[in-house]
Parts: C-alpha cells; sequence; structure tokens
C-alpha cells in the first residue's frame, strides 16, 4: 500500500475541528481522564486502543471520530458512548483530540527499548517453509477492515493462515531479501516481524507515536522507520527488531523535520529518506561497515512520497511548488529539472515500463481523473490519459500487456482501467462489485493472474487472468487493503511500486 495523501486529510481535519464546543477544555480533558484513559493512555499514546493524537487521527475526518465515540466500533473493545456522553460532551471529546498534547510527547530509546517483544527464537526455527506452499509465490493480504493480515497461497488462491495485525499497518509490509520474513509497520508506531516459513510472530518493538513506514535493506541486515512522531529515523536490527540507535530528522541548519517516506535503494546499497519539513533528500548507506551518517541532497522542495528510475539513479518527487515533480540526481546529488503535471500526481505509486524499447513511468493523479505518462530519457511528458476519476495504486507486470489502475476517489470508485501498456489507451474497464471501491492489484510472481481488492466490509479478494480476464475466484474480505507478492516484491519487479 502506498501512503495516504496525508496533509489533505489533515487541512480537512482541521478545519471542521474548530468548531466551538460549549464545553471547556479542561472539562473535555477531565472526560478523557475518566472515560478514555485506561484504554487510549494517560497522555493518549495509545495502550489497548490506538493513539488519539491529531497526527494520529490526521487519516480519518472528525465526523468519523464524533460517530466512533457516539457508536463504537463493531466487533472491537470501543464501546458506544452515546448513553454516557451528551452531544457537547462528545462534540468538546473531538475538539480535544484534534488539538495537540501541552508537552510534546517523546518517544526514548528506553521507551523504544522496554516495548520490544522477543516471541520466538528465529535461529531455533527451522529455515525452510513448513507450510507446503511455494514461498516466493505467497501473498501477504492486509486486511484494513479489522486489522488482520492473511498469508495466501499465489497457486492454489487459499488462505494458509491468517492473524490480528497491530491497529492500521501502514506503508505497506516489506521483506527479507530471501523473502522469509516480513516486516509490518502500523500508523502508531509498532513494528512486527513474521517468519512466513513458519508462520509465525518473531518480534515487535514500538520504534515511535506516528509512522510513515518501513524499509529493509537489501542486504537484510536492518530495518529503518520513518517517523513523523518523534521526527525522526529508527534503526533496528532485522533479526531481531532490537534498537541500534535513533537519528533525529534535522535539516542543515537544525530544523526539525518529520520524515515522509523511506526506501530501500538495491543496486546504491543505500536508504533514500525523503523529509516532510526541509527541503533535503537523504542518502544512508549500508554497505560493509555502515556509520549511518546522512549524506544530504539539497531539494527543490520538501518531498511527500518519490519514486526511482529502474537504474535508481534518479529520484522522481512530488512538488507542490513547481506544480509537478521534481527530479533529483542521487549520484551528483543535483536537481535535474522540474516537471509540470496537472493536478497532484501520486508519483511514489507510479510504475514504469519499456514501450518501443525505451522506459516510460506513468503516474496516477489523486485530484484529477488522469493518468499521466512520461518519457524517463527527457523527462517529457508523452501523454495524459482520461479516466473516470482521480486514482491512487498502479500495477503491472513484465508479463502483462496492461497497466491496472483504479478510480479511488469520486463516484466511479468501482471502477479499474486497463492500460494498454504500448498505445497508452484505456483497453479495458472492469466494475469487479458495482457500487463498491475497487482498488489495490497486484500479480502472481509469473504474472498470469492478478488479484485486486474491494474495500468494502463486505468486499473481497478477486483473482482474475490476467490475459484472459476472465474471474478466477472471489475470496470475501473485509476491506483488504494492499497484498503484496513476495517474489514480486524481493526481485523489485518492474511494475510493482518500491
Ligand atoms: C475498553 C477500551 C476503550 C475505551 C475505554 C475507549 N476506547 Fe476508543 N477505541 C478502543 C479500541 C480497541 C479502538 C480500535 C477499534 C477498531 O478496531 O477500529 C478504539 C478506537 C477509537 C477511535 C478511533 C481511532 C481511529 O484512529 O480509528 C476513537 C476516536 C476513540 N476510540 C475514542 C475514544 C474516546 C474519546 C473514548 C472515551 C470516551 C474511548 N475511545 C474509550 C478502545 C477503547
Amino acid at each position: 500500500m502506498r501512503l495516504i495523501p496525508l496533509p489533505l486529510l489533515l487541512l480537512a481535519s482541521l478545519a471542521q475541528a474548530a468548531t466551538p464546543a460549549s464545553v471547556p477544555h479542561e472539562q473535555a480533558e477531565a472526560l478523557y481522564q475518566q472515560h478514555c484513559q485506561s484504554c487510549h493512555g494517560a497522555n493518549r499514546l495509545g495502550a489497548a486502543g490506538p493513539a488519539l493524537l491529531p497526527e494520529s487521527l490526521g487519516r480519518i475526518k472528525p465526523d468519523e471520530v464524533r460517530a466512533v465515540i457516539r457508536d463504537g466500533r463493531p466487533a472491537s473493545q470501543m464501546a458506544a458512548y452515546a448513553s454516557v456522553l451528551d452531544a457537547p460532551q462528545i462534540d468538546a471529546l473531538v475538539s480535544y483530540l484534534y488539538q495537540p498534547a501541552a508537552t510534546a510527547p517523546t518517544w526514548s530509546d528506553a521507551e523504544i527499548r522496554a516495548s520490544h517483544r522477543l516471541l520466538a527464537d528465529p535461529d531455533k526455527l527451522p529455515s525452510r517453509a513448513q507450510h507446503g506452499a511455494d514461498p516466493l509465490n505467497l501473498f501477504v493480504v492486509v486486511e484494513a477492515g479489522d486489522h488482520h493480515v492473511s498469508i495466501l497461497d499465489g497457486d492454489k488462491f487459499e488462505v494458509l493462515t491468517r492473524f490480528q495485525s497491530r491497529f492500521a499497518l501502514h506503508g505497506g509490509p516489506k521483506f527479507s531479501p530471501d523473502g522469509r520474513f516480513v516486516y509490518f509497520a502500523s500508523r502508531d508506531g509498532w513494528i512486527s516481524l513474521y517468519d512466513l516459513h513458519n508462520l509465525t510472530l518473531v518480534a515487535e518493538v514500538r520504534a515511535g507515536l506516528n509512522t510513515r513506514n518501513l524499509a529493509v535493506s537489501n542486504d537484510g541486515r536492518w530495518v529503518l522507520v520513518g517517523n513523523y512522531l518523534p521526527g525522526n529515523l529508527v534503526l533496528l536490527d532485522a533479526r531481531d527488531l532490537s534498537l541500534v540507535k535513533h537519528i533525529p530528522a534535522l535539516g542543515q541548519d537544525g530544523t526539525p523535520s518529520r520524515v515522509s517516506a523511506v526506501y530501500t535503494a538495491p543496486p546504491r546499497d543505500s536508504f533514500v529518506i525523503a523529509l516532510k519539513d526541509v527541503q533535503e533528500v537523504w542518502e544512508l548507506s549500508y554497505a560493509g561497515e555502515p556509520t549511518f551518517v546522512p549524506r544530504r541532497i539539497q531539494s527543490r522542495d520538501v518531498l511527500d512520497d518519490f519514486s526511482f528510475t529502474p537504474d535508481y539513479r534518479h529520484l522522481l518527487a512530488t512538488s507542490r511548488k513547481a506544480k509537478g515533480g521534481q527530479v533529483i540526481d542521487l549520484d551528483s546529488g543535483a536537481a535535474v529539472i522540474d516537471i509540470a503535471l496537472p493536478g497532484m500526481p501520486h508519483l511514489g505509486s507510479g510504475i514504469y515500463w519499456k514501450r518501443d524499447g525505451k522506459w516510460v513511468f506513468a503516474t496516477p493523479n489523486v485530484s484529477q481523473g488522469l493518468i499521466s505518462v512520461l518519457d524517463l530519457q527527457n523527462w517529457k511528458l508523452i501523454k495524459e490519459i482520461p479516466t473516470e476519476g482521480p486514482g491512487f495504486f498502479m500495477r503491472s507486470h513484465i508479463n502483462s500487456a496492461y497497466a491496472w489502475t483504479d478510480v479511488f476517489f469520486g463516484p466511479n470508485n468501482d471502477a479499474v482501467h486497463l492500460i494498454d501498456k504500448q498505445t497508452l489507451e484505456i483497453a479495458h474497464t472492469l466494475r469487479p462489485m458495482p457500487g463498491k471501491n475497487a482498488a489495490h492489484v497486484e500479480f502472481t510472481r509469473d504474472g498470469r493472474y492478478v488479484l485486486l481488492s474491494v474495500w468494502d466490509r463486505d468486499g473481497a479478494l478477486i483473482v482474475y487472468d490476467s490475459k484472459t480476464l476472465e474471474e478466477i475466484k472471489r475470496i470475501p474480505m473485509n476491506k483488504p487493503s494492499g497484498k503484496y507478492n513476495v517474489g514480486n516484491k524481493i526481485e523489485f519487479a518492474e511494475g510493482t511500486s518500491h
């Protein structure tokens, strides 16, 4: 799963949260302490229930927060408070939750270490897959609706096991280079290490209070976590998630920043990091005996999310100022060019493929119904393909003639378009479950089948033959958000995002 465009949601939330409530702030705080802190933590940092800080609530709107407090959440410990609290009290709690804590929350190395739990010794577990399925054609399916993960056999399309995850997994799971281990990050900073050979959880640690995503080094030794709160990077030992060190996200002049995204760049033996509040991109080398001192690259604008070119030399990132994208040369450290693109391109979800022997890059757009296609030789816009609405994800496979993209936002969000990778025309439009949001797709390792998510409480994972587009199987699921094929992910296969 890609990163949700948080600023949009956050702005919308703050505007609505400013509605004056008749119950004063101190009383709201008292109500919180009386009714909520036992589960959500004394400082709103989370406990049995999720964290309730403004950063955490950025992904939902105040109206939803109000509804949750009033009506509770089904099949969870979150009860309905409508009979305990009156409407002004609930409104006051909503405003209170969108306000930053009086003292900025901190999360120290000692707290990270105290949260660490080792549940199994990976050295004592069998090192061969114990489940009989092809370990490189498994799918890790994140079910956001009720915070579960399913491990799916990618040949039989049968669920091998299903387990509860931490609240709100974020940014997409990442794999060890051999595909044995998968690493999850949750919105609230919990990192989980799961052994896919033995279908068991190995370790957990809380690396931050609000986390964007994580990356795993290509040598399998390190996990790097990018946090919004506190604004830092947390480096963990990939073997057992023990803390190695944290690196504050401070700009050259000491300005504190949040971390937008971290990715691994395998041919460079490095992590590349986007900062949200200062105009810098960082590269952290993990070659040899690394020092983890960031190399700072000046960017033309702050970065939300980005993609790499196929050779990992250039980085394509959104630029608000340029109203489009900025290209950064990671070798020279120079900002190469600004690319004017309409709307808000979601470059982090962009994918590339070969067309007439040349690399092209296509990106969905979260504010306009179009796909922009760029020539990666000269950074020129080749085509804008109109779609039925703004979209979020894009996927293809080297063995597929089509690039699949959703229409995530707007009334036509039940549609998916299949773009012909050579003609750049929409070849097919599917409506897998009319009226329900069709979203993220992922291919099997050989590209023969496509798995599509319908994001609904009564949603499904739908398997298609990627050539005939015939439906092969439908597995009911509760908001299956993203799904990740182990083989495609560890090969950094063409057509998948990093
Ligand atoms: C008994 C434990 C418990 C208590 C007490 C409790 N909650 Fe919750 N709350 C939870 C759990 C667990 C969830 C996550 C539910 C889910 O799976 O979606 C939750 C979810 C929420 C959410 C949604 C968060 C999100 O990011 O989706 C809000 C808002 C919330 N609670 C507010 C409150 C408030 C305000 C109070 C006090 C009036 C309160 N809760 C009391 C356990 C609790």
